[in-house]
């Protein structure tokens, strides 16, 4: 919404929260205190903010006097009841759709920008149409479009300044012209689609899906590279040339994460059971087993090279992040991985430039352990095989004394570690696991450590 507002100053563009902190941190005048840390955002919110942007817990004001109204809440996966484990929850886009029936004055466009499972919009449309004909004297009428968002994280920015492409479903013609025309102001007409709602609900599931599917088949791929002496890098530049395939989502690494991967899989997997598909549902589950496999078979792999033991080893986890430039760890490999080694006996440094503490002791549903004093001796914790964790501020004092650096998201920083200062630093024989190929293998060679790298197979 804040790039709508960045590029269109003439319209007045109100997020609204329930969320009274939330909205107060959008209001922050420290813009690195917004809540959310996306490059370029505190630009866009600069700019804006103020001029044609605001943001306010006055959640009925706002709906009465707007246009169009911008669905964009949770949808994550059931924790319980029926579809479980699969099927999204849908109970805060049913709030939404009921506040905005309630509260909307005149001709309202209702616009989806959660994702949704398909069909969704038959939900909101039956919830509006009865306050359409409510007896409450309210003159209202509705339009509901399908307006689903294909941004990545931590690139965000760009993606919404120069998108691939804008998808509008709906059936209203007078409707998607309105918020085509928003659109566009900056992206070029053909890329603009416009399609039937059920296509551009299940499109975006759809695009989630096939780019997971890349990702868990180049790391099923990588995995036989390892056995076989291949090279899961050159077998990616080698598909990847082909037109046809493309180079983009070949890279193997620690398997997928971030919200929607795996939450938006599993709807589909859930919608095509639903829909008397069984075969088809398998074949997309089997794209969350692959990931889930993958994880798995990270933390084996680490505790096979140090020796089949980490009780009591002192490992230092480069990375939390689902991916480099975000601070959100939703569904990060270095949760399964980091519970797969603490489980193990570990003792874990966890080193990341944006996660921060209270948020890892969150994921791993364990509290942060003091720094040992490595000087004077195990710890208790260590001697007694339980495993532990701790923040690393500096990736220097993570790796004093550990046996191994497992390398889980690819920050910049870890790309140019100068290995021959921080080997010294420990304990051998020791490791370097990399994850998400981003060390350069001669110098940490050079620096007399054992390296592991994701798809690299011993010729
Ligand atoms: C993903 C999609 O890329 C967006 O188009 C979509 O809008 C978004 O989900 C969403 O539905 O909200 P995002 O989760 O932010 O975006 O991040 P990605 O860049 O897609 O990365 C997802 C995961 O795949 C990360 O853990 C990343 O490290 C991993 N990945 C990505 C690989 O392991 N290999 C690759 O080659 C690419």
């Amino acid at each position: 919404m804040a790039v709508i507002a960045d590029q269109c100053p003439d319209l007045k563009v109100t997020v609204v929260d329930i969320n009274q902190a939330r909205i107060d941190a959008w209001n922050d005048s420290d813009l690195s205190k917004l809540p959310v840390y996306e490059p370029g955002l505190d630009d866009v919110v600069a700019r804006a903010r103020g001029r044609n942007l605001f943001f306010s817990t006055a959640v009925d004001e706002a709906i009465a006097s707007a246009d169009m109204v911008f669905i964009s809440v949770n949808t994550p996966t059931k924790s319980k009841g029926l579809g479980a484990g699969q099927a999204s929850d849908l109970r805060w886009v049913e709030a939404c759709a009921r506040q905005v029936a309630q509260s909307a004055r005149g001709h309202t466009i209702v616009v989806e920008k959660s994702t949704l499972p398909v069909r969704t919009a038959e939900a909101v449309k039956a919830i509006l149409s009865v306050s359409e004909q409510s007896a409450d004297g309210v003159k209202r009428s509705f339009a509901v479009l399908s307006n689903p968002e294909f941004l990545a994280e931590g690139t965000a920015i760009p993606d919404l300044q120069t998108p691939d492409r804008v998808l509008i479903g709906g059936e209203h013609p007078e409707a998607i012209d309105a918020l085509a025309s928003v659109y566009g102001r900056w992206v070029p007409q053909e890329r603009i689609l416009r399609t039937n709602l059920w296509s551009s609900e299940l499109s975006k599931l759809t695009a989630n899906a096939f780019l997971a599917q890349r990702i868990s088949s180049i790391n099923s791929v990588g995995a036989l590279c390892e056995a076989t002496g291949a090279d899961v890098r050159e077998v990616a530049r080698a598909i990847g040339t082909d037109s046809r395939i493309g180079s983009k989502f070949l890279q193997a690494g620690p398997g997928f994460g971030g919200s929607c991967f795996q939450k938006d899989i599993l709807n589909l997997v859930y919608l095509c059971r639903h829909f008397g598909l069984p075969d088809v549902a398998d074949y997309w589950e089997s794209v969350v087993h692959l990931n889930t496999w993958q994880q798995q078979r990270i933390a084996r792999t680490v505790v096979q090279k140090l020796l089949g033991t980490v009780t009591g080893k002192h490992l230092a986890i480069l990375g939390f992040a689902f991916k480099a430039n975000t601070n959100d760890t939703r569904e990060a490999p270095a949760i399964r991985i980091a519970k797969d080694l603490l489980e193990e006996g570990a003792q874990l440094a966890i080193h990341d430039p944006k996660v921060d503490s209270e948020q890892i002791a969150r994921d791993l549903q364990l509290s942060a352990s003091t720094e040992p004093d490595f000087k004077s001796g195990p710890s208790r914790a260590a001697l007694s095989g339980e495993g532990t964790w701790w923040p690393s501020d500096d990736i220097a004092s993570a790796l004093r004394g550990a046996d191994a650096v497992i390398i889980l998201t690819e920050w910049n920083q870890y790309r140019d570690l100068d290995w021959s200062a921080l080997a010294p630093l420990m304990r051998r024989p020791s490791w370097v696991f990399d994850a998400r190929s981003v060390v350069k293998p001669e110098e940490v060679q050079s620096a007399g450590l054992n390296l592991w790298r994701v798809g690299e197979g011993q010729p």
